[in-house]
């Protein structure tokens, strides 16, 4: 099974992940998890990405496709992946098309939320500097303040999630993100799903479309 999960930043999109990973042992491939570990590396990449992701910018589409064109080889992507925060442009999206090609992406979860949304869920946001488990103080807070309930990590807010910033990425999906709605609507993939229900209901929903496609 090869998905999609597109929505805007702080749509829910790691969450409703970490459900699917579960039930249908795939990985999720995070551009934005990959491209974090990279910067706390401090590796090539990650000194390159940090000063896009810092103003909330997109890192260049080359940089990303080749990331991603790398992780798809690796063995376990091949009864299938949920991708998530990729494709983010057009120009990666069909990078996308022609790398899997004759293959194809089997469906895209839209996971649909307005501004206000997007600004309290990442205002309010922690996770786990150390697993990636993800908190919100008001829906789902750690039980013990700073620290991780899976692992005992440290509990943090990502440098992004501050206000500015939530701004400029917001503004940034809208011009360069969401053009990939119609994208793959007129493609007969896109499932939009109403991403301001609850955690559970959501993916109840995704479950609900995802038991249609079968095999893997
Ligand atoms: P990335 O890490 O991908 O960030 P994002 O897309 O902005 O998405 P988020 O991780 O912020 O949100 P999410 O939808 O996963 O929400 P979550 O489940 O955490 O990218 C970061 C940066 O990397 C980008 O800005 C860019 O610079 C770069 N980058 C990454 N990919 C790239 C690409 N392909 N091309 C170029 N650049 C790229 O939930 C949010 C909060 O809400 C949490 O607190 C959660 O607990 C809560 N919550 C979730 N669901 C619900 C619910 N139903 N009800 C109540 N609360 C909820």
């Amino acid at each position: 099974m090869k998905l999609i999960l597109l929505g805007a930043p702080g749509a829910g999109k790691g969450t409703q992940a970490e459900k699917i990973i579960d039930k249908y042992k795939i990985p999720q491939i995070s551009t934005g998890d990959i491209l974090r570990e990279n910067v706390k590396n401090q590796t090539e990449l990650g000194l390159k990405a940090k000063e896009y992701m810092e103003k909330g910018e997109l890192v260049p589409d080359d940089v990303i496709i080749g990331i991603i064109k790398d992780r798809l080889a690796k063995d376990d992507c091949r009864n299938g992946y949920i991708l998530d925060g990729f494709p983010r442009t057009i120009p990666q999206a069909e990078a996308l098309t022609e790398a899997l090609k004759p293959d194809k992406i089997d469906k895209v979860i839209f996971i649909n939320v307005s501004d206000d949304v997007v600004i309290e869920r990442l205002s309010l946001r922690r996770v786990c500097k150390n697993c990636g488990a993800i908190y919100h103080m008001k829906y789902n807070p750690p039980k013990e303040e700073g620290v991780c309930d899976k692992c005992g990590g440290e509990v943090y807010q990502r440098d992004d999630d501050k206000e500015e910033t939530i701004k400029n990425r917001l503004k940034v999906y809208r011009e360069q993100t969401e053009p990939l709605v119609k994208y793959y609507s007129d493609s007969g993939l896109l499932v939009e799903i109403d991403g301001t229900k609850s955690v559970d209901e959501i993916a109840n929903d995704i479950d609900s479309v995802l038991s249609k496609i079968g095999g893997n």
